[in-house]
Formats: C-alpha cells, sequence, structure tokens
C-alpha cells in the first residue's frame, strides 16, 4: 500500500512494521476532517492487510500532531451540526474505539508537537514512545475550553488524577522526559534515536505469534472493563479462541519445545511466531 504525498496520511511498510504517518506538516499535523476520514479508512486496509504485523503511527515533520484542526473543525462546522457530528464521530471512532480494539499491536511515535485530541491518539496505541524534544499540552483551558471529546476519558484512563487535573486545568506543557515520568509514554530518547528505539520494539513484536498478541491485548483491555468473575470467564473463552486459532501450536510448539529442551520461554520467544511465520 502506498500513496502520495499530497494525502493527509501516507502509509509505508517495511519489514511487517507499517509506518502511519500524520501527514499536514505545514499545520503541525492538525486533525482536519479529511485527515479523520482517511485515517479511518487507512486503519480499516491494514487491519486486514497481511504484510504487516505492527502499526507504527507518528507525525510527518518535526509535529507528532496539533490536536483537532480548530478552524476546519470547530469554526467551519459550527453552522453544520449534521456534518459536524460525522466528523466528531468517526473522529473519536478511530481513536478511541479503533485503535483501542485494534487487533494488531500499535505504537504512538512522538517526534514533536503533542496536543490536546493527540493525547487520545496516544492512549489509544498499545506502547507510546517520544523524543525527549517533544512539547505535550492539554491546551484546550488556553481557549478557553476544556479537554473534551475522547481526550477526558483518555486522561481518566492513563495518567494518575494529579497529573491529569494539573496539565487539564493549567495547559502548561511539558516534555518528553515528563510525559515518561507520568506513565503517558513508555519511553523518552533523543529525537536523533527515537526511530530506532520505537523500530526495535516493532521489530520484536513482529516476531511474536499474531494471534497471542491479540490476544495479550484484548485481555488486558476487556479486563479493565469486567468484574473479576467477568474477566477470568472471558481468559477461559480467550483461551479456548487462541488454541482453534492456533491449531494448538502455543501446547504443541510453544511448551512442547521447551520440555523437548529447544528453547527457554523465559529468555525469549519461540522461533516460530504463528501460522504466517
Ligand atoms: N488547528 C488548526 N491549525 C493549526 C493548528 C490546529 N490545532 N495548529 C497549528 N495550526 C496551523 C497554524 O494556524 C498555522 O497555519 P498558517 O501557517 O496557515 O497560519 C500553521 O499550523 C503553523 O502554526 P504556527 O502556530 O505558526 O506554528 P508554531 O510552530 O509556531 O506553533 C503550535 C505550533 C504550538 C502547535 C501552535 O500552532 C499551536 O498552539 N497550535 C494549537 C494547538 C492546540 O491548541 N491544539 C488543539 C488542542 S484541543 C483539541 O485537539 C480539541
Amino acid at each position: 500500500m502506498s500513496k502520495s504525498e499530497s494525502d493527509t496520511v501516507t502509509v509505508s511498510i517495511e519489514n511487517a512494521v507499517a509506518t502511519v504517518t500524520l501527514n499536514r506538516p505545514a499545520k503541525r499535523n492538525a486533525m482536519s476532517p479529511s485527515l479523520h476520514l482517511e485515517m479511518a479508512e487507512v486503519l480499516e486496509k491494514l487491519r486486514y492487510e497481511t504484510t504487516s504485523r505492527v502499526l507504527v503511527i507518528t507525525g510527518a515533520g518535526e509535529s507528532f500532531c496539533a490536536g483537532m484542526d480548530l478552524k476546519q473543525f470547530f469554526v467551519d462546522l459550527k453552522d453544520n451540526p449534521p456534518e459536524f457530528d460525522r466528523i466528531f464521530r468517526i473522529a473519536t471512532e478511530w481513536r478511541f474505539r479503533t485503535l483501542r480494539y485494534y487487533p494488531k499491536p500499535t505504537i504512538a511515535m512522538v517526534n514533536g508537537y503533542c496536543f490536546g485530541g493527540a493525547f487520545s491518539i496516544v492512549e489509544g496505541c498499545d506502547l507510546a514512545f517520544a523524543a525527549k524534544e517533544a512539547t505535550f499540552g492539554l491546551s484546550e483551558v488556553n481557549f478557553k475550553h476544556f479537554p473534551g471529546g475522547s481526550v477526558s476519558k483518555s486522561l481518566a484512563n492513563l495518567l494518575r488524577p494529579r497529573d491529569a487535573l494539573f496539565y487539564a486545568m493549567t495547559g502548561r506543557t511539558f516534555k518528553g522526559d515528563r510525559a515518561a515520568e507520568i506513565g503517558f509514554v513508555n519511553a523518552a530518547y533523543p529525537l536523533a534515536d527515537l526511530k530506532k528505539e520505537v523500530m526495535a520494539v516493532a521489530q520484536e513484536l513482529a516476531q511474536k505469534d499474531p494471534d497471542a498478541l491479540a490476544a495479550c491485548k484484548d485481555g488486558y483491555r476487556f479486563s479493565l472493563e469486567m468484574s473479576a468473575e467477568a474477566a477470568l470467564n472471558f481468559a477461559a473463552a480467550k483461551s479456548d479462541q487462541l488454541t482453534l486459532r492456533q491449531k494448538d501450536s502455543w501446547r504443541s510448539e510453544g511448551i512442547g519445545d521447551f520440555l523437548g529442551g529447544k528453547y527457554r520461554p523465559g529468555l525469549g520467544g519461540h522461533e516460530k511466531a504463528g501460522p504466517n511465520a
């Protein structure tokens, strides 16, 4: 899958990793209605596409994403409620639902400015890494608003209450190191090393069994929303689903090869990552 440079989202696939780039650098990759529509389309295509096993989401140029396009979304659509609602739904859907329950592992690579609505991209991804130089901010309060749409829930999902309210109420910015310190991203690296570090993690995930990874994600994500009893029941059913999908290979190969002395799962992965390996 390749796309022209004029598109608001570009995709490149290399070594089983799809890099999805928000591509409005002149507008600091602010999310316009077209970008939302295109992102929804790209995620749908990559979901079923078999050459990529991992998604990395990043921004073109020096920004990750400056949040919603304040003009094209909030101002231009002000007098068009049906279109505002349509774009709002799609904008929320891909960040808060599609990404959250995506079957492939997703990684946010925050290379620069990350404001407001972009927090929901970072939170929706399974993992996130930032440049130390990146600037994060919940700028909504600075323009007399608040973290609306899915952003407040993203903050509630991931941040400690004091951090969420401090940054939402002051609108103060913070850098990559602080984002890692408060657990908003996994780690921060100098910008010059960011891509190399992220791709190393992406490659590590690309070597794992894809069905096992999907189960890791579902097990965690849905457990958060369930009672303990329901979560235990869900995990048992998930295990049976995994057994069926992998044709029992977690037991026959994964455990079997350990018991046969071929490898040590405590220290590394099975050499056969899955049915597509
Ligand atoms: N919406 C629409 N246009 C934007 C946005 C945005 N969120 N962010 C930047 N742009 C545009 C600017 O209007 C400008 O366009 P122009 O060149 O046609 O005049 C261009 O991008 C470059 O912006 P500058 O402000 O000139 O760039 P600078 O590097 O100095 O600053 C920064 C970048 C800090 C991101 C600044 O543009 C900014 O504060 N943007 C708004 C950030 C924000 O509050 N986002 C919304 C969060 S709330 C939410 O997502 C619901």
